[in-house]
């Protein structure tokens, strides 16, 4: 990852861990829950949360392991993690800065890594593969979710137009079997999938990121003239003042061989 892909993220987010913090998106939508069930966390555990945001995952987990190490790029996420898990009492959990193409830790240090909504920032997403997969245990499990695109090459291109106007740090959301396919390339076995779709209010998801009146225009014409390819995922809902729109998110929970 280069130094200005790096810096561009710690714009973007430093100044949205608050927003973060309080999205409901981010905060309790469907996948932690969905990560838990299939995770199945055991207490014995030592986890690993990349990109932790303002630390959803982590906190998720914390309550059911023995320890949880949450890591971003980006310092102000990190402090907004470290006050919520004093909020709920959770001295099981610390953070650390670090960037996911290149850990700071051991060869097998974990029983289970997670890394939810943010593989689509990582501009190397192999070397952010390779990394997760050293620092598991043999055996040990990912558990780990994206937004995912469609497998056509036009309206996957228009689709990630559509997210980097809104948020310069985005690099790239992959159609499904690709992801599942970088996975298994890696030698991860997947063991369990779930597609879930989410709905958010146009207004809601900009202003997370700070987008400008002009390019919030931009947006909203884009989804006037979205590609039928993209019109089952976006399914935008037009009304006098605002849109609603969904997304994709993929969970997969993957585990490394003995
Ligand atoms: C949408 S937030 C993550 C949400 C969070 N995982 C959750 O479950 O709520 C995306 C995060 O990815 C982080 N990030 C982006 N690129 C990164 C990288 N290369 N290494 C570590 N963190 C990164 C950003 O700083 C940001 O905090």
């Amino acid at each position: 990852m280069t130094t200005s892909q790096k810096a561009q993220v710690q714009t973007q987010f430093g100044v949205s861990a608050e927003a973060y913090a309080i999205s409901d998106i981010h905060a309790k939508g469907e996948s932690l829950a969905a990560l838990l069930e299939l995770v199945k966390p055991q207490p014995t555990w030592k986890v690993l949360d990349i990109a932790t945001g303002a630390g959803h995952t982590a906190l998720t987990f914390a309550p059911h392991v023995h320890r949880v190490i949450a890591t971003d790029l980006t310092e102000a996420m990190l402090t907004k993690t470290a006050e919520l898990a004093t909020q709920r009492g959770l001295s099981n959990l610390e953070i650390k800065l670090a960037d996911a193409e290149s850990l700071p830790f051991d060869p097998a240090s974990f029983h289970l890594v997670t890394c939810r909504l943010a593989f689509h920032h990582f501009p190397n997403p192999t070397h952010a593969i390779t990394e997760i997969v050293r620092v598991m245990k043999p055996n040990g499990m990912l558990g780990f979710t994206d937004n995912i695109t469609v497998s056509d090459k036009l309206a996957e291109e228009y689709y990630n137009t559509y997210e980097k106007l809104r948020d310069p740090s985005h690099h790239w959301v992959h159609p499904a079997p690709r992801l599942q396919s970088m996975f298994e390339q890696a030698g991860l076995k997947i063991e369990a999938t779930r597609r879930l779709r989410k709905e958010f209010e146009f207004h809601d998801w900009a202003d997370r990121q700070h987008v400008s009146p002009a390019d919030k225009e931009k947006l909203l014409k884009m989804m006037r003239h979205i590609p039928l390819e993209l019109e089952a995922l976006f399914a935008p809902r037009w009304t006098d003042d605002t849109m609603y729109f969904s997304l994709w998110e993929m969970v997969i929970v993957a585990r490394k061989g003995a």
